[in-house]
């Protein structure tokens, strides 16, 4: 294993003031959201969107690394550049979504296992060769009397320790993103300890599979109340509860950790990061890996007029901006 390059790539993608840009959607993912918003879906939509945001002028100044599913990372501009291509020439690192989405945990009902393993250094290989440097691997829990299950925590750690030293073998930086969802009615209290319990399980796994945790990136979901939660929470309680929850379960020594946006409404994610950051020094970088907080209104523009692509590129580099700007605890609403 090549422990500097991984520290290496790691160092980048966390560098000061930027984050990572996840436009990994899967197809289905990504036509649900074009189907809500009456685009048409085809592969042709798909990549002239991905095209706008892969080439957003300056969006290097906030932006570190783009996470791109298996069809995007094949995809070109209207002029024939690979997407690859075009990142790279800004400085900017490719990464690569490789799970294959969640399956039924049959022992127990409710949970989810995310499936992918099969294969996975070749398509490590194939995608390393295309430019990749990191990659992204997510499991999933819902809150629920039931749910989380110990069996199911523990399955997805085996997993994703596995994903992450096969990662490692290849040089590529593993992005390990255990996601507690945001749906459902639960206190941020229940999420403190839903999340607490599977993080350190996560990590007891990846350091009895000796990953190198300098050599990882931790993307996790913020503690907060659901969604349906009759009480939402303030950004300085998510703040105050999500660094407790990290600082006691996430070791020392990892590369950094960025955040998911989850669902939360935009300027809701940017808040709560800028208020994480607010309790530095912490021992860790801490920065944003979002999708749709910063897509969201740039996708609602580009559905209204698709011929305006400087509109839609000029709202993600805002939000882009916001997010980059929140990353040092200098975010104020406007
Ligand atoms: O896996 C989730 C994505 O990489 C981040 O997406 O910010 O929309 O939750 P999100």
């Amino acid at each position: 294993m090549n422990k500097e390059k991984l520290v290496e790539t790691v160092s980048r993608l966390m560098a000061i003031p930027k984050g990572i840009l996840a436009i990994d959607e899967s197809t289905s993912t990504c036509n649900t959201r074009f189907e809500k918003l009456g685009i048409i879906s085809s592969e042709e939509n798909r990549r002239v969107y991905r095209e706008l945001l892969v080439t957003t002028p300056g969006i290097e100044q906030y932006i570190s690394g783009y996470i791109l599913y298996d069809e995007t990372i094949r995809q070109k501009t209207k002029e024939g550049k690979s997407f690859t291509s075009v990142l790279q020439e800004k400085g900017i690192d490719v990464g690569i979504k490789v799970d294959m989405g969640t399956k039924d945990f049959s022992p127990h009902l409710g949970d989810k296992i995310t499936e992918g393993l099969v294969g996975l250094a070749e398509r490590l290989q194939e995608y390393k060769e295309m430019g990749a440097t990191f990659a992204k691997w997510r499991a999933i829990y819902t809150i629920s009397k039931e749910t989380p299950s110990e069996a199911c925590v523990q399955a997805n750690a085996d997993i994703f320790a596995e994903y992450a030293q096969i990662c490692q073998n290849e040089g590529i930086v593993p992005i390990v993103e255990p996601e507690i969802l945001i749906d459902g009615d639960h206190t941020i209290e229940q999420c403190f300890d839903v999340t607490s319990r599977n993080l350190d399980v996560v990590f007891k796994t990846l350091k009895a599979k000796n990953i190198f945790i300098p050599g990882m990136i931790l993307k996790t979901s913020m503690v907060i109340s659901g969604n349906e939660s009759l009480k939402l929470s303030p950004a300085n309680d998510v703040a105050k509860m999500t660094i407790k929850c990290l600082l006691k379960y996430v070791p020392k020594e990892i590369g950094g950790i960025v955040f998911l946006s989850g669902g939360q409404e935009d300027d809701e994610a940017t808040r709560n990061l800028n208020a994480t950051n607010a309790h530095s020094p912490l021992p860790w970088p801490l920065t944003f890996s979002y999708g749709r907080a910063i897509q969201n209104k740039a996708l609602m523009s580009w559905a209204k007029n698709p011929f305006d692509i400087s509109t839609a590129q000029k709202l993600i580099l805002v939000a882009a901006k916001a997010n980059s700007l929140a990353r040092m605890g200098e975010y104020k609403t406007t």
